[in-house]
């Protein structure tokens, strides 16, 4: 039976990865950027007896409605240090990071491919191919549209932009997630973060910032260390598994309406951040994260399945028994202040 809740039993902060700020600045120059904002949830605030609940709306970043391109921005712009002349962008994709990776492609002007599982939605294909992409749907699942876009991406002249697995824009792509939770510091103080999970690159991504934040003693006002719950569907749990079992576990993956998050397995370049720095998992069915789309639209926030997952979670974490373990691991109490990661608008 799939667990309601975990809590991580390697949790070691200390030897969390220092993050690389290297992106920020890149990111920053690139034309139409702003931090996106974060939104206060007064009302559930004040339901669930906590001192605040934010909302970081990733539903408009850099003109596309989820926060991937922060991390296929900077691996492309990485990527082509190496390697100036290739003229091909390669990538799967649920659809997220293969829509952000055509858009970097256009901006470049370079030509891009991204390869999708087959039971990608129309509008996502659709999303992608108006971007300038070629698409290419597989036979198969994700894992399946990976390997793929990997054994294409050998062809000379073609760059693979993987957000999974051990590549170095695997690792890129996590140092271009840094950027959100640099400006979510900036704009104000959390002692728990709760950020969806899907292959784990923005989890481990929110590992190294809250790690690095508790080393220079600058998290919430307590002083304390910001803690991290990964957030995942209760059908692609793949962090909880490989949390479980010491080490990554692909899991059957039978489908979720978070599409993002529809993962069997953490990406190796995740993993060791993943490993030390997150203090458990919660996951969560698609009626839950329906219900928080809801939830988040009657406060005025149009955010997709992936992004409400962490309002979800935190319902679970403040009022279901089967969570209390991990409520009281993370310290939830009257002063905790909650940031929620919600990383996508309506894209499907
Ligand atoms: C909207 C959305 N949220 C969260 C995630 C999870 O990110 P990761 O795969 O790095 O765990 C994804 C991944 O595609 C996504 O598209």
């Amino acid at each position: 039976m799939q667990l309601r809740s975990l809590v991580n039993p390697a949790v070691d902060p200390g030897n969390v990865a220092v993050p690389s700020g290297d992106a920020a600045s890149f990111h920053a120059a690139l034309p139409g950027y702003r931090a996106t904002p974060v939104r206060e949830l007064e009302a559930v605030a004040g339901e669930l007896g906590l001192a605040a609940v934010t909302v970081k709306d990733e539903s408009d970043r850099l003109g596309l409605p989820a926060f991937k391109v922060l991390g296929a921005s900077w691996a492309v712009e990485r990527a082509l240090r190496e390697r100036p002349a290739a003229h091909t962008l390669i990538a799967a994709s649920a659809g997220n990071h293969g829509r952000a990776v055509a858009r970097v492609a256009s901006w470049r002007g370079l030509r891009c491919r991204v390869f999708l599982p087959a039971r990608s939605g129309e509008r996502r294909r659709g999303a992608i191919a108006g971007e300038g992409a070629a698409i290419t749907v597989v036979d198969g699942d994700y894992e399946e549209a990976v390997a793929q876009a990997r054994a294409a991406a050998t062809e000379p002249g073609r760059l693979e932009i993987a957000d999974v697995g051990a590549s170095d824009p695997a690792h890129w792509v996590i140092d271009g997630y840094q950027t959100l939770f640099a400006e979510a510091a900036a704009q104000g103080s959390h002692d728990l973060i709760l950020v969806p999970v899907g292959v784990g690159s923005l989890g481990a991504a929110a590992a190294r910032f809250a790690a690095a934040t508790a080393r220079a003693g600058t998290s919430a006002a307590t002083g304390a260390q910001a803690r991290v719950i990964g957030v995942e569907p209760a059908t692609a749990a793949c962090l909880t598994a490989s949390l479980a079992a010491g080490r990554p576990t692909r899991i059957p993956t039978p489908g979720t309406t978070m599409a993002g998050l529809d993962c069997a397995e953490v990406s190796s370049a995740a993993w060791p951040s993943l490993r030390d720095g997150i203090h458990g998992t919660i996951t969560v069915t698609d009626a839950e994260a329906g219900e928080a789309m809801r939830e988040l639209a009657g406060a005025g926030l149009a955010i997709g399945e992936c992004g409400a997952a962490p309002l979800a979670a935190l319902r679970a974490l403040a009022g279901d028994p089967a969570c209390e373990t991990l409520r009281r691991a993370v310290a939830l109490h009257s002063s905790s202040r909650v940031l929620l990661i919600a990383t996508e608008g309506l894209t499907a």
